[in-house]
């Protein structure tokens, strides 16, 4: 018997801070509105020379600290981006290049759900394959996709990044069975392709293109698909809501984290909300949020713990785990 467990957890902010005042200089917008319309007060952009696999470097080798293994023994790495540092390759390569390690390394694109993306994609090959320790990553620099004069999706989105570790722990007692990852639900429905997307790309304009989205739909679609995707993932993993220690839902909009507690029923108590310091931060969201819950002491080892995002295609997930690891090990 094994078990797949989330055993460290690592996260990086741009040093480049940007608050809402500082914003409205260069866009038609204001503090008030951002704040009232999101939650959102600042955000963080990366510097000229600063790209996505920095970012992505940063926050893997907090999480391999976090851990207490060593950087060799990864052996994969999953790294959810829609802002790679060239087309091609992957931003997961030039991480590996950059740690100085062997592993099996690709990126994966569902935009704001990739890290739900990310760790389904990592579970499934760790459950097949003989990888035993995974580097899931998700980061983006959504900065370089805003059209600035576009005050409606310009305000809303920063750069981060944020990473777990998962390990195939070996002869784990039964008792143990309801520890790591216990769940995995994606969707896709391009249906919905247009309302969130960039209005260019590689095969389109050649140019990368500026975020386009539909607010109004989107956040319909968003507490809709949320809610119902972390139910699936509670129903397969067998638990009830209430049974949840934490909630770390995507961090887009602080409205939207309300209405889907208010719609699951879940002490707002409980979920965690990071969305006011860092903005949209696409696939780093929900590691961003995660890791600031974990060294706050927010979150503790054993802690069950749903996670669920939704972006561009339209995308979704949720997965349930119970985070770290059982103190025989
Ligand atoms: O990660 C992927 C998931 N993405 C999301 O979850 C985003 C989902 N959508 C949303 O979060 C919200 O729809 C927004 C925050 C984008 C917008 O909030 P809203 O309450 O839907 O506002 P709205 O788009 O209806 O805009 C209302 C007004 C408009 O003015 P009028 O026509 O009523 O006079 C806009 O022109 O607010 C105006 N407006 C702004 N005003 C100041 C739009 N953007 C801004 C701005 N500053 N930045």
């Amino acid at each position: 018997m094994y078990k797949i467990l989330i055993t460290g957890v690592g996260s990086y902010l741009p040093t480049n801070k940007c608050s809402n005042e500082t914003l409205s200089n260069f866009v038609d917008t204001s503090d008030e509105w951002i704040s009232k319309r999101s939650g959102i007060k600042s955000r963080h952009f990366v510097s000229d020379n600063e790209k996505t696999s920095d970012l992505a470097f940063f926050a893997a080798n907090k999480a391999i600290e976090n851990a207490q293994i060593s950087k060799n023994e990864i052996d994969l790495i999953i790294l959810a981006t829609t802002t790679p540092d060239n087309t091609f390759p992957s931003t997961a390569t030039l991480v590996q290049k950059k740690l100085e390690i062997n592993a099996v390394s690709f990126d994966v694109q569902a935009v704001c759900a990739g890290f739900v993306f990310a760790l389904s994609v990592a579970k499934s090959m760790m459950t097949e394959g003989n990888y035993k320790n995974c580097l899931v990553i998700g980061a983006d620099s959504m900065s370089k996709l805003l059209d600035w004069k576009d005050r409606s999706t310009s305000v809303l989105f920063g750069d981060g990044a944020g990473a777990i570790i998962l390990q195939k722990i070996k002869n784990i007692e039964s008792r143990y069975d309801d520890w790591g990852i216990l769940s995995n639900i994606i969707h896709s429905d391009g249906q919905f392709y247009d309302l969130l997307k960039t209005n260019g790309g590689v095969s389109t304009s050649q140019k990368i293109g500026f975020i386009e989205m539909e607010g109004k739909e989107v956040f319909k679609h968003a507490v809709d698909k949320l809610s119902s995707s972390l139910e699936e993932a509670l129903k397969a993993s067998n638990k009830k809501i209430d049974e949840l220690d934490w909630l770390v839902p995507h961090q887009a909009n602080q409205r939207i984290i309300l209405a889907v507690a208010d719609k699951m029923k879940i002490d707002v108590n409980k979920v965690i909300s990071t969305v006011k310091d860092h903005g949209n931060t696409s696939a780093a969201s929900i590691p961003l949020a995660l890791e600031s819950a974990v060294s706050s002491n927010k979150i503790l080892n054993g802690n069950l713990i749903g996670l669920h995002a939704i972006g561009g295609g339209l995308s979704w997930g949720a997965s349930i785990i119970r985070i770290g690891k059982p103190k025989i090990l």
